[in-house]
């Protein structure tokens, strides 16, 4: 199993702002931009056109909560297998998780032991406009879980081959 490394999403208090602030200055595009659940907003940014995005943000942050500025930081894995072997060491600690497709990722969530948000995911051989997220169901085969997510997210915006919308997201960089 070998975790690369993929993206950040933070709690944010100032959208506005923080927009600004990644996009003028460091030079990231927004990639998807949506509501989420809990009345709360999400901005994709990228600057690599193999990563949807690297860095997320979630707003508005109450002043109250969460008690920390990281939603979740994620890692890649190859291989269904790698993510299966993930899942296992994952309930062999008594883990609670997550599984969510986005339909451009298989994913897990769960927390490490001081309560970070962790996802680890494969990528599915699609893109689909984001943010969106369903359960699924880990006791699936892989061929069944392609099935599963082929038929759960076509019907979805943008939806198609992964190769297509990185090559799209390729030139929208090169023309920056
Ligand atoms: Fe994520």
């Amino acid at each position: 199993m070998a975790l690369s490394w993929s993206h950040s999403v933070l709690f944010v208090k100032n959208m506005c702002e923080m927009r600004e602030f990644y996009t003028r200055v460091l030079g990231f595009q927004v990639t998807d931009e949506g509501s989420i659940p809990g009345n709360k907003n999400i901005v994709f940014l990228s600057q690599q056109p193999n990563e949807h995005h690297q860095l997320g943000l979630i707003g508005p942050r109450e002043n109250e909560g969460p008690p920390t500025t990281l939603a979740h930081f994620a890692f890649r894995v190859e291989s269904m297998a790698e993510l299966r072997d993930v899942i296992g060491r994952v309930e062999n600690e008594g883990l609670n998780y997550r599984p969510t497709s986005h339909g451009n990722t298989w994913s897990i969530y769960f927390q490490d032991p001081e309560g970070n948000g962790i996802e680890i995911f494969h990528n599915t051989p699609w893109h689909v406009q984001q943010p969106q997220g369903k359960v699924w169901d880990t006791s699936l085969s892989d061929q069944e879980l392609f099935a599963w997510t082929e038929r759960t997210f076509q019907n979805e915006p943008l939806f198609g081959p992964r190769e297509n919308y990185e090559e799209d997201r390729r030139k929208k960089l090169s023309s920056n």
